[in-house]
């Protein structure tokens, strides 16, 4: 699959996956719904859906996966193709730059199959609109030439469910949105099915964790399964070179200290980014683009990556003069707060501390 976006390998803690991760995870990915830790609501739903496609005998209905990046979107829609015993083809929405490339793919699926398009939002409009009639009929309309000798030829298609999977549900067309029968939100992991999932890992990796050492990981994975699995690795690194190959909670905190990752699981570009907005900006407002150039960073890696996970803990905010950053990022970075008077700052330290 294509590797979308901009990604700083050195960055642990980042959702989005490199490329040989990719290949790396696919032994790691659960491959049937039973084996798929969390998103317990989800699955119910998903589960009866399954189901009730396979009494039919017909493929699932459509269906569009949100949420941040590194929740299991793509391992979910394997977990489905799987369970319905169907193949599965991948793509990406910036990958299929033409009406050609995406007819290509349309018409070379099997009855039944899974086409899954990742980051569907960054399909081209115009090849968006070959989609429509692809999902709501199986039907491929081509055309053929242009003004006025222009022909539509009418191609049939195999029934197939396609899977797309966004960051951005709000940058989908309507249209396109609509045309989807099941619209399914992955939340964030739990520190507990975290450590599930890096025990689960450990397993297949080979490696011996301890249930403590893998909580200390699932605690800076930032909610994240594809951050949990990296942290997993690089502890690993440690525990064979600096101990005795097991992963307990020392060797754990030890390895999260040494890759600069706080407790929070803040690596040194999350805190740079809090950083530059209350040293330069006075805690902000401050636009994306001048914070971009600001730090030396991509605004979408800004964006993507960095502010989702700050938002969820409350330690900035987007409003419509630009970001800002909350009393709880002074607290956490343990700068004085100018806005807070001392008294109550103090009052709030403490309260932080506790
Ligand atoms: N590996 C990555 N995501 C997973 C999940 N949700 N459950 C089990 N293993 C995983």
């Amino acid at each position: 699959m294509n590797n979308i976006g901009f990604q700083d390998p050195d960055r642990l803690v980042s959702p989005k996956a490199v490329d040989e991760e990719e290949e790396q995870d696919l032994s790691l990915r659960p491959k049937y719904l039973k084996d798929y830790i969390g998103q317990e609501k989800l699955k119910e739903n998903l589960s009866i859906y399954l189901k009730a496609a396979k009494m039919r005998g017909e493929p699932m209905d459509h269906l569009l996966f949100y949420g941040p990046p590194g929740l299991g979107k793509t391992t979910l829609a394997g977990v489905i193709a799987n369970e319905m015993g169907v193949n599965m083809r991948t793509t990406s929405g910036p990958a299929i730059e033409k009406p050609g490339d995406l007819a290509a793919l349309l018409t070379n699926l099997q009855e039944d199959d899974v086409l899954f398009i990742d980051e569907i939002h960054r399909l081209p409009r115009q090849t968006e609109e070959v989609l429509y009639s692809a999902m709501e009929d199986y039907v491929l309309d081509i055309v053929i030439g242009k003004g006025p000798s222009a022909q539509t030829i009418r191609m049939e298609l195999p029934k197939f469910t396609l899977i797309g999977a966004t960051t951005r549900a709000g940058a989908l067309s309507a249209p396109l949105r609509d045309r989807f029968g099941v619209v399914l939100k992955l939340e964030p992991y739990s520190h507990e099915e975290l450590a599930k999932i890096i025990s689960r890992s450990a397993g297949i990796l080979g490696v011996h964790c301890t249930e403590d050492g893998a909580l200390a990981l699932a605690k800076c994975s930032r909610g994240t399964p594809r951050v949990a699995n990296r942290l997993l690795k690089r502890a690993r690194d440690f525990a064979q070179v600096r101990g005795n190959g097991i992963i307990d909670e020392e060797i754990a905190n030890d390895a999260l200290h040494r890759m600069d990752i706080d407790y929070l699981g803040l690596d040194s570009l999350d805190r740079n980014f809090m950083r530059t907005i209350i040293n330069l900006y006075g805690g902000g407002p401050v636009g994306i683009e001048t914070l971009a150039a600001t730090i030396g960073e991509e605004s979408v890696t800004l964006e993507d990556v960095c502010e989702p996970y700050l938002m969820q803990l409350g330690f900035v905010s987007r409003t419509p003069k630009g970001r800002i950053v909350t009393d709880l990022a002074y607290r956490h970075l343990s700068i004085k707060n100018p806005k807070l008077d001392d008294s109550i700052y103090q009052q709030s330290f403490d309260e932080y501390k506790e």
